[in-house]
């Protein structure tokens, strides 16, 4: 009896220890610290918000909007696959976006990837098939940041993984080239804030200062179906895209979820049935 209360004082006593440990050095520092200080273009910096009326996808009940996803492609082959990459995706995985197999062949081969001329062994560029994956613009990241003022286009394969809040990310981004409130622009230029030549001013961006252009204008591409190519609306279809080359089975592990909540409501059931099965005959006792 001693022993087991001294090895329970024991454990609170060291565990006492270790929380006050890591917790007062912290709280001196809060108190007599100076205040944290932020960079000068802190006050421009802006959440990530989803485009009007959300994303299909969002939400435990979300489902791919198909034609959003094949907009979204159009936007990628016509517009960012200039500069970036998305060397995770095979032209076959296009078939997921209700494409036929004769369409994905016949959309892999207006593709260009590197390949070897089988006669003469040199490298040469070949139409694609299916089973390529999309190639990068760029033959190294020397030459890319060569052509992009020292920036290297990121692949865009897993972007909506790699930024918090992704989806919502690369569509504020996209959407995002603003002018400074010239009240902030004021503060901030005096504490040092500006935009040196060759970067753009983009409040969604993590120093809101970043090396890509902006790339969507009113009627930069045309939809096949039809829909009219907004700056928001391309943006919202590019980003949607995004979301579907870092995660296909985004949808499918979400019905996954659901699936396996029913299962479990049912496993309790029976769990508690048999429970009642058991004990049936044991009556309980009298005190
Ligand atoms: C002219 C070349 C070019 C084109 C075309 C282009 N980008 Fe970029 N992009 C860049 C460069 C350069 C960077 C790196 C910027 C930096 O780090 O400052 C970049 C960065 C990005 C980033 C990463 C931002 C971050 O958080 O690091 C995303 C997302 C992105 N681009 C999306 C797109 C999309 C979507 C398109 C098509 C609509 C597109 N880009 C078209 C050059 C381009």
């Amino acid at each position: 009896m001693t022993i087991r209360l001294a090895g329970i004082l024991a454990g609170i006593g060291i565990t006492a220890v270790l929380v006050l440990w890591s917790l007062v050095p912290g709280v001196i520092n809060l108190v007599t610290g100076p205040p944290a200080e932020k960079p000068a273009y802190y006050v421009f910096k802006e959440d990530p918000v989803a485009p009007e009326g959300g994303f299909s996808f969002a939400g435990a009940a979300g489902k791919w909007d198909y034609a959003q996803l094949q907009r979204g492609y159009a936007v990628y082959k016509q517009v960012c696959s200039a500069c970036h990459g998305l060397k995770y995706v095979a032209f076959r995985n296009l078939a997921e976006l209700g494409y036929s197999e004769d369409q994905v062949r016949a959309e892999a081969a207006t593709w260009n990837v590197p390949g070897i001329d089988p006669a003469t062994g040199e490298q040469i560029m070949r139409p694609a098939e299916p089973t390529d994956y999309f190639p990068n613009p760029y033959p190294n990241n020397v030459a890319a940041a060569a052509a992009n003022n020292n920036a290297i286009p990121p692949d865009l394969s897993l972007i909506t993984k790699a930024r918090a809040d992704g989806s919502n990310y690369v569509y504020s981004l996209l959407n995002g080239y603003v002018d400074p409130d010239p009240e902030k622009l004021a503060a901030a230029q005096e504490n040092g804030f500006e935009t040196p030549m060759g970067l753009y001013f983009n409040p969604w961006f993590s120093n809101v200062n970043l090396a890509m252009p902006p790339q969507l204008y009113e009627g930069s591409i045309t939809y096949d179906d039809g829909t009219e190519a907004t700056v928001p609306q391309m943006s919202a279809d590019i980003a949607a895209f995004l979301t579907w080359t870092a995660e296909p089975s985004l949808i499918k592990r979400k019905q996954t979820g659901w699936f396996v909540i029913a299962f479990l409501l049912f496993a309790t059931g029976l769990a508690y049935l048999s429970y009642k099965q058991v004990w049936a005959g044991k009556k309980p006792k009298k005190k």
